[in-house]
């Protein structure tokens, strides 16, 4: 199933459509790295909030955030099982980025554009042996636009709440579907309408809606596009 040939595969889309899930059983499935992009905003935000620089508003304070950011590293760990951890300063912090908490504050910090340019220059440095697959908003769009294999993902609002729900709820998080269904609307709004580089597909990507699929489903599919995508480069 894998090649020698390696190539990059983006996979961007709306909030809770299940990308991760996605992008990380392709990654395995072939021997490639996976790297989840939106880890990396919610690892700076869940720092902007420990150093107090996110007020009651949701708000950040972008000049300082921005100023500070030589002050914050990020790793991802890779566990004997296959999964990764987001380290964050060296401490794992990949259940902390998750809560309902930073997923409300996180689009406002994602919309910063010094904090988008740091992390976009992080990405691509990831990206220069290729055998990547790598999950977000503006993978295929800003950062690989010269991926061989753009994704685009998405579900219906109350179909992606339902699911982040379950998800929260089996972690034991004290949540109302109301709350993630509004978040995930909040931040649909916020991440489609940033003036830095907005939600969006690339004009070459292959849209999935997978509202209705099975895991199994979309996991076949992607794993066809791949294959397509290695003949044709
Ligand atoms: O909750 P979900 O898994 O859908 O989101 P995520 O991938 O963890 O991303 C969290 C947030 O980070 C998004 O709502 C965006 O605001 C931001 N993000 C971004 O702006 N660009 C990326 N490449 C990835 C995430």
């Amino acid at each position: 199933m894998s090649s020698d040939k390696k190539i990059i595969i983006a996979i961007d889309g709306y909030s809770s459509s299940g990308k991760s899930t996605m992008a990380r059983h392709l990654a395995s499935a072939i021997g490639y790295r996976y790297i989840d992009s939106g880890a990396m905003y919610r690892a700076v935000t869940l720092w902007a909030m420990r150093a107090g620089l996110i007020g009651d508003d949701l708000a950040p304070d972008a000049d300082a955030l921005v100023s500070r950011l030589g002050e914050i590293s990020i790793d991802f760990s890779v566990n004997p099982d296959g999964t990764q951890h987001t380290m964050l300063n060296g401490e794992d912090v990949e259940s902390a980025i998750r809560t309902l908490e930073v997923s409300d504050r996180v689009s406002p910090v994602a919309a910063i554009g010094g904090v988008r340019k740091a992390l976009t220059s992080m990405q691509r440095a990831m990206g220069v042996e290729k055998g990547i697959v790598m999950d977000g908003r503006d993978i295929g769009t800003a950062v690989f636009p010269q991926a061989e294999l753009k994704v685009f993902v998405d579900a219906s609002a109350e179909c992606r709440a339902e699911r982040r729900y379950k998800e929260l709820k089996a972690k034991g998080e004290d949540v109302t579907y109301e709350d993630v269904l509004n978040n995930v609307r909040t931040r649909d709004r916020i991440d489609e309408t940033r003036e830095e580089s907005p939600l969006r597909k690339a004009a070459d990507a292959v849209s999935l809606d997978n509202s209705a699929m099975s895991t199994d489903e979309q996991n076949e599919i992607l794993l066809g596009l791949y294959e397509k995508a290695i003949r044709n480069s």
